[in-house]
């Protein structure tokens, strides 16, 4: 019984930017080949020389080649490689074309990149063209789209070279707002959470007058809803320039009020609980309103703001601040 070994060199493409290369040893026993009398091995047929081509390794998947052609082939690639030879699997030329690429960039390989990306856009809770006609699809395509999105991009972008790395969003915006004395990475944190609550603020068919346990707070704290409405109003129409106008929980008073902020500042900074938002930037109501902000503020209050969403937030805010007497068991 004759041993015969047969060996065969693969390059293995094991993922971006590594190759490594192995010898696979075929060993074939030729007694399971037909045996000519005198104990020689009878010549080989073309089905019995080589493994089916679907079996062999890429290269040696060649139409044309002999046998004889293919075993030197695999002896020369078998010989053992001079240091210098290896030294060029380190050469730029084998680095795959998508690692070229990130170098070309100025990136890292995969194999040594580190997350950058830490928030994502979220979408409205609606069809881009629901807040019609109060808010037109135009409106919220640009507003969402390319305003909300710059912020989201923004602030990825900061987050990738800045020690403010592992917060949460709403602990983000508190540690960047430093007390007063904002960092870097405020603006567009703050900006990703103010307008991802004012899209949550609105819901088609919306206004009018909540219901329940919100009217009855809103009552006790504003007096009426009428009062609260035109309170949200005058202190929008107070704010100039860009800004927000907020219906806040306080916690230390432990009521409703309304105050309005300036460019990206947020309550949260401060401690309050957000309960409403409004958006007073120009470019979330130029298209439709031109200058007309009274305008664009009542038809939110009377059209777009989303009271089942109130309603929500006002149950989270209770879990923190107790809003009825306190009971204190009996002894
Ligand atoms: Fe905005």
């Amino acid at each position: 019984m004759a041993l015969r070994l047969d060996l065969a060199e693969w390059q293995v493409w094991s993922g971006p930017g590594s190759f490594f290369r192995f010898t696979v040893v075929f060993r074939r026993l030729e007694a399971e080949l037909p045996i000519r009398q005198g104990g020689a091995a009878a010549p080989p047929t073309a089905g019995m020389e080589e493994p089916h081509p679907h079996l062999l390794p890429p290269s040696r998947c060649r139409t044309g080649t002999t046998a004889a052609a293919r075993r030197d082939s695999v002896r020369k690639k078998a010989e053992p490689r001079a240091p210098e030879t290896w030294s060029k699997f380190q050469s730029s030329k084998l680095i795959s074309p998508s690692d070229q690429k990130i170098q070309r960039q100025g990136g890292l390989s995969r194999r040594f990149s580190k997350v950058v990306s830490y928030y994502g856009l979220t979408t409205p809770p609606y069809k881009l063209d629901a807040l019609e006609p109060y808010m037109s699809k135009r409106t919220v395509e640009l507003h969402w789209g390319k305003h909300h999105q710059d912020y989201v991009d923004g602030l990825n972008k900061q987050l990738a070279t800045s020690p403010l790395y592992g917060y949460t969003l709403e602990d983000l915006i508190k540690e960047a707002y430093n007390n007063g004395n904002p960092l870097p990475e405020y603006n567009n944190a703050a900006q990703v959470w103010n307008h991802h609550f004012f899209w949550e603020s609105m819901q088609p068919e919306g206004g009018g007058l909540p219901e329940g346990g919100v009217l009855q707070q809103i009552e006790k704290d504003f007096g009426s809803f009428t009062n609260f409405r035109e309170e949200f109003i005058r202190s929008a129409l107070q704010l100039l320039g860009s800004g927000w106008v907020w219906l806040v929980l306080k916690r230390n008073e432990r009521k409703l009020s309304v105050v309005h902020t300036r460019n990206a500042i947020s309550p949260l900074a401060f401690g309050d609980i957000p309960i409403i938002s409004l958006d007073l930037w120009e470019h979330a109501y130029y298209l439709e309103y031109k200058d007309d902000r009274l305008a664009y503020i009542t038809n939110f209050m009377d059209h777009l703001i989303s009271w089942d969403t109130v309603t929500l937030r006002m149950m989270r805010a209770e879990s923190f601040v107790n809003l009825g007497e306190p009971t204190i068991p009996e002894a």
